[in-house]
This record gives C-alpha cells, structure tokens and sequence, in this order.
C-alpha cells in the first residue's frame, strides 16, 4: 500500500512516540525524554531514550535509532505499510485507497494462509489419531514427549495420496488453492485420469512461519529410511520463499529479547531438528535456514534481531565449507555492530546430536567457545596451503587483501586491516612499522628521508601509490585521454580510490573534452566531496611525483604509467586487473572515437583532429 507523504504526518502529529513505545518497553520520565531499557540488547542501566518533541528514540546500545513507524518495524518486526496500518488504527485514520491489485494479491495470499493452517490442524489431529502409532515412537524415540509436539506444532501427514485433498475438499478448498499452497500436486496431464495427490505422505511435519509468525510452507521428514528425501519442503509459493525465511525465527526473535537472555545474538542451526532440540535444552533463540546456506536476506533478518549471531557449523571439513561461504556471504554486509560468530562442533555432530549425548551444558560451552567472524577468516585463509614457503606467505598476505576488498564498510575493513596483518606480523615475524620509522629493536628510528617509503610496510607503499594515480588524474583529467584503458582496470586498497575511480569513470563515460571544473563538480554531485579531500591535502607532494608543475604532458604520462605499472604488478599477485572495467573502458574510449569522427565530419574536413 501507498501512503503519502502527508498521512505519514498526520500519522506522526497525531501520535506521541512515548504512547506507542510505551505499550513495548516501560518508560521513565527523565526531564524531557523518557528512559527505559533497551528493547534491542540486554542492558543494565537504562540507554534507550524518547523524545515527544523531536519524534524520535534513540538507543546508546545498539544505535538504532528512528520514529514510531521504524520502531514498531524493528521490535514486531513489520514491514513498513504493515507498521503504518497498525498505527494509523491507533490513530483512528482511515487508510487511504488501495492499489486494487495489492489489495487482490494480498486477500488471495490470506486465503492460501487459511488453507495452509486448515492443513496444519489436520497434520496435528492425526499424529494423535492411530494411523500417527508409529510416527508417535520415531519422535519420541528422538526424545520430544506429547506436550514438545503441541509446543512446536508437530504433525503426521498420512501416507495416502489423498487425505489432505479430501479433508480439504470437504472443508470447501478448491484443488487450485491447494496447489498455491504447495499442499497439492496436479498431474501434467488431467485427462488421464490422474487425480491430484497429496504433496507430503508418510512424513512428520514441521510447520514454518513467516517473520511475522503467518504459518506459509512445512518441512516434512521421512520416517522409512530409505525414502528419496529425508525432508521435503513446501515448494516456493506466492506466500513462501524460502531464502527469506528462517525456522521459528520469530520465536527465536522475541526469544533473544526477554529479559534475562544473555545472548547478543541467535543461534543458527543447520536443521529442524537442531532448533527444537536447542529450544528444549533452554536456548529458545535458535533458528535454521532451510536446507541452504545462508542467504543475503537471512543475514539481515538475523542482524534485525541481534548484532552477533552464531553459526553452528560441524568442525568437519563439510561444515566448515559451509561455514566458509557464510563468511564469504557476509564479508560485504558487516558493519559496526553487526557481525557474526561462529560456533564448531566436533565429531561430526549436530546440535540435536550434542545435547542428547552429552547435555545442554556442552551445548553452551561450545557457544562460549565461538569464534568471531576475523578469526574465522583467517582461519579460512591460513588453511588454503601450507605457509612453509617465502611464496606462500606472500600468497597468504594477497588473499588477505583480497578478503578485505571484499568489506564495503570502511571502517571495519580498516579493523580487519589492522587485526589481520597484526596477526600476520605475529605469526610470521615481521618489524613493525609506525609512521615515525621501525621499531627500535629493528634497528631504531630512521630520519625522515626517500628511503623511508621503501620501508614502508609493502601495503602502505601500496596505498601512497594509489593516492598518487588518482590524484594526478584529479589534478590533470587531460590524462585520461592516454590512460584511461590503464586506469579503470586498476584495483584500489585504499579507502575512496575505487569510488572516485567509479566516479572518473562515469565521468569520461560522458565526456569529449575534459575540463577540470566539471570533473571536479562531477565528484561532488556523486558524494564525494569529502573523499577528495585527503587527495587535496596530498596535492603538493602528487604534483612533485609526477614531474613537478611544469613537466609536459608526455612526461606527467609516463610518470603515470610507471606508477600504474608497478601497482598492477602487486595487482598480478593480488588476482587479475579487473577485465570487466577494463573493457569497458575500451568501449568507452571507441564510443569517444566515433563521436568525434562524427563532429569532425559535421565540421568539415579542414577542423578535423
Ligand atoms: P541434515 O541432513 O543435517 O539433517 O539436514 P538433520 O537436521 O540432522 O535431520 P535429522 O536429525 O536426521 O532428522 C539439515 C537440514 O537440511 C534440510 C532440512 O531443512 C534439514 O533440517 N534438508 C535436509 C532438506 O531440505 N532435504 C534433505 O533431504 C535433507
Ligand atoms: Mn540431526
């Protein structure tokens, strides 16, 4: 649904912040503001303010931060339309017009939910009746009594063909909505004389909610085992899909933030199993994807949660592949506060396995003993290749540069940076660098001089150098004529070099004739005002580099490319130049030549270039 503007104002005049969040977390008047306990971590003393007048709260904790609409967005965790419909009930607004066709797709998903709870009843009530004897012993021979099935909705789905479909017929469904739910299965071909058939028999249903709780699919375990698959899943629908869902994540949710669980995270399981076992045993705030690794959309739903989520991983060499691309996947989305660790188990057991061999308590020292998501990386690093060779270390350094190209986030990256080459330094013995010279059992500080760069730590050599390739072209964009193919297929370490690259080139993209002003405005419109400006401090010293103020073009050219050179030659051990932008540069730069061969043929031949 739409709203505009102005019903979001209306909306916020007529509701005061303090009488929303106030029904969530119990406030106290503090002068202007009213403080509480933040709603978002485990705290103590009271972080978590609201303030009437501004409209806002504000959380010292976890710093989150924002209006009723995305309060109510983070603690029930609604979408926006659905947090600004609950409120505006609050406010006793009448909802503006609907999009007709959301309104239709949303009444249509609500009638599939319906049938996909109607069956939910039916998969309970018959692991009660007789034909649900020898589902009965297999769960309880895994250890969950009567009363964990009611607990977490467990169910029998016959093994018939056509038990749901006929109880669902008799309750008035139709066999189509039954296959939207995923219930139901419709033969190629009708005419045969095939008549649909239950998706799901022989299993023991779990059932899977949305984030918001709505009940959209199940997960089914055979019980013969020599069955194809050991779980079926609903298939994806038009109310279930699957990479943005996780089992019992809002239970796991509302878990984490009762009063008295420690935790700064959910825990993350491989299967269903694990998280009921894991509920069991007390760790209420568990959760699994469904049968995948992890998605981008999972991770965030975790972040919405708790900053540190942790993953359990067997320490087998499957489980840790697995728990490999969990960092590979959430590398480009860490940011301060939100971040993962991660949790090995051993001998080849999950947590289901753990807790019924040696007790919850095992189960909670292998949580303490988490790992978090640096070490986990370096763990992953060092693992590639034995580190016995003067080689192999250098490949080791590469790949941890590379890893931290991978990290969007500036200032966790230049963490990683530090915590990543530290530990390099350690482990491979290495004098240590600080701006004023080496440490003094290195052989003392040095002066001030040339040689100084050359000693620099190679990355820092590295990242000067970087400085001085972009800022000449900001100080002569006429470069660009001759080394533009050079530039946009370089790769930078250094904060802001890749976005001013980005930036130069969406530049050169529309350009004939380069004119620093525009350039220079072009920059700003992108953003990136504060980023040159270190390259601006750095001028005198760029100019100097590349010849001084009065070397020729030529020379500033060849200058450039040298630097260029020796950047790409860290490149080849680094991984490839970036091949994509360097083509596209090629494009771009035959774009360029065609427009002009055009403007000179409209200029007659006497202006031509
Ligand atoms: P596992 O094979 O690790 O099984 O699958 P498990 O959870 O330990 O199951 P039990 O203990 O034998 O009952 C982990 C998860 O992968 C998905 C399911 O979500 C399962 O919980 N999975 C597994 C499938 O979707 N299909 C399969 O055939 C197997
Ligand atoms: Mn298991």
């Amino acid at each position: 649904m739409q709203f505009g503007e102005h019903f979001i104002d209306e909306l916020k005049a007529r509701l005061r912040p303090s009488d929303v969040i106030g029904k969530h977390v119990k406030l106290k008047r503090q002068g202007r503001e009213f403080a509480a306990l933040s709603p978002f971590s485990n705290e103590k003393t009271a972080s978590f303010f609201v303030n009437d007048e501004k409209g806002f709260y504000h959380c010292f904790s976890s710093g989150k931060h924002g209006d009723i609409i995305s309060f109510l967005m983070e603690v029930e965790g609604l979408s926006f339309p659905e947090a600004v419909e609950r409120l505006a009930i609050q406010a006793g607004m009448e909802l503006p017009a609907a999009d007709p066709k959301a309104e239709a797709r949303a009444a249509s998903n609500k009638k599939t939910i319906s049938i996909i709870e109607q069956a939910q009843v039916f998969f309970e009530k018959c692991l009660r009746r007789d034909m649900g004897g020898d589902a009965r012993a297999y769960l309880k021979g895994r250890g969950l009594t009567g009363e964990d099935c009611t607990r977490f909705g467990i169910g029998f789905a016959p093994d018939s063909f056509t038990a749901l479909v006929d109880e669902l017929s008799q309750a008035g469904a139709s066999i189509d909505r039954m296959v939207e739910a995923g219930l139901v299965i419709r033969p190629d071909d009708e005419r045969e004389n095939k008549r649909p058939w239950d998706r799901f028999r022989n299993r023991i249903m779990f059932p899977i909610t949305d984030a918001r709780g709505r009940l959209i699919a199940f997960g089914g375990r055979a019980m013969e085992a020599g069955a194809k698959a050991k779980y079926l899943n609903s298939p994806e629908t038009s109310v279930f899909h699957k990479s943005q869902i996780l089992y019992r994540y809002p239970n796991a949710r509302k878990a984490l933030h009762t009063p008295g669980n420690g935790a700064r995270g959910l825990i993350v399981a491989e299967g269903y199993m694990d998280v009921i076992a894991l509920a069991r045993a007390g760790f209420n705030h568990a959760c699994a994807p469904l049968g995948t690794a992890l998605t981008e959309d999972q991770l965030a739903l975790l972040w919405r949660a708790g900053p540190e989520p942790i993953l359990c991983f067997d320490g087998d060499k499957a489980g840790l592949r697995a728990a490999f691309r969990s960092v590979e996947r959430a590398l480009p989305l860490v940011r301060p506060g939100q971040t993962l660790r991660f949790a090995l188990l051993s001998d080849g057991q999950d947590p289901d396995d753990l807790i019924r061999d040696k007790g919850p308590d095992a189960m909670k020292r292998v949580l303490e003993k988490s790992i978090p998501l640096v070490d986990m990386l370096w763990r992953r690093e060092i693992e590639k290749e034995h580190l016995d060779t003067p080689e192999a270390k250098a490949g080791l350094k590469n790949r941890i540069f590379t890893a931290l190209r991978e990290i969007s986030d500036e200032g966790v990256r230049d963490q990683y940076k530090t915590a990543l080459l530290g530990r390099f330094d350690k482990e491979f013995g290495r004098p240590k660098w600080t701006p004023g010279g080496y440490d003094k059992k290195w052989g003392g500080k040095q002066k001030p001089s040339k040689s100084q760069e050359q000693k620099m730590q190679p990355e820092a050599q590295q990242m000067a150098r970087e400085r001085r390739v972009i800022g000449a072209v900001l100080e002569w964009p006429e470069l660009l004529e001759s080394v533009d193919q050079t530039l946009f297929g370089l790769k930078f370490i250094s904060p802001g070099c890749e976005n001013l690259q980005n930036a130069l080139l969406s530049y050169w993209q529309d350009t004939i004739a380069v004119d620093k002003r525009a350039l220079i405005a072009h920059i700003e419109e992108a953003g990136l005002a504060n980023t040159i400006k270190p390259f601006v401090r750095e001028r005198n010293l760029i100019i100097a580099a590349m010849g001084g103020v009065d070397a020729a073009l030529t020379d500033r050219t060849v200058k450039w490319l040298a630097e260029a050179r020796k950047l790409m030659g860290r490149e080849d051990a680094h991984g490839a130049r970036d091949e994509t932008r360097g083509r596209l540069a090629d494009t771009i730069r035959s774009d360029k030549r065609d427009a002009l061969q055009r403007l000179a043929r409209a200029l007659g031949p006497e202006k031509s270039p």
